[in-house]
């Protein structure tokens, strides 16, 4: 399926979009085994869709909106990736869960990175401030991004990187949260680099999972 020799990503955010900008901005070497080639959005307005056109990379909004059956909605993401020649699904803050069908797509071709060490922190309803405000209370002295694999549940799937920062006498959500966001761009296009570059293998990972 690799067209130039580079591999396929296909990123889904929802929001902002610095994740994916990393990985752009990773991919500008020309040594860079993997590339951005579609970024789709439930959000047509999401920075991440500013990104992508600023880029002139392609971007496909695909929402409850244009797609109020979630199946054919699936579908449409789905679809939209392999015309892509999607070979690796990111997700870089997608604030929705993927179907069944792209799952089974692209099993153990999905990765997420989520804003504190899993397995702590984790779960539904654990993302953006609600993730650095758990991590406070609790008192944890380190915290840092994870990259995982995505199966069905929640945040749960194998562990494939990991980066850590301190948490700091004074430090609130935010401050924390951009600690390690500094880290997440880092840390992801590293984890696609070495996937794209073959060091680390996804099946074996999720065999051993
Ligand atoms: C990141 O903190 C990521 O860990 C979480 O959502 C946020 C996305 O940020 N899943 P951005 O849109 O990449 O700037």
């Amino acid at each position: 399926m690799r067209r130039d020799g580079r591999l396929r990503l296909g990123v889904l955010a929802s929001h902002g979009g610095s994740n994916l900008q990393a990985l752009i901005d990773a991919a500008k070497d020309p040594a860079y085994p993997a590339q951005v080639v579609v970024v789709i959005s439930n959000n047509s307005g999401s920075g991440a869709m500013q990104r992508a056109a600023r880029e002139g990379i392609a971007g496909v909004h695909l929402s409850s909106v244009t797609h109020p059956d979630p199946q054919a909605l699936d579908r449409a993401i789905a679809d939209t990736l392999q015309a892509h020649g999607v070979e690796l699904v990111i997700l870089a803050g997608y604030m929705r869960k993927i179907g069944p069908l792209t799952l089974r797509g692209y099993r153990h071709r999905i990765l997420n990175i989520h804003p504190a060490l899993l397995p702590d922190f984790g779960g539904e309803g654990c993302w953006g401030r609600h993730v650095h405000e758990a991590v406070l209370a609790a008192g944890a002295q380190e915290s840092g991004p994870t990259v995982f694999l995505v199966i069905e549940a929640y945040d749960t799937g194998p562990i494939l990187a990991q980066a850590r920062v301190p948490v700091l006498p004074g430090d609130d959500a935010d401050t924390l949260a951009a600690r390690v966001l500094k880290q997440e761009h880092k840390l992801y296009p590293e984890v696609v680099r070495r996937i794209a570059a073959g060091e680390m293998d996804l099946d074996k990972v999720a065999g051993a999972g």
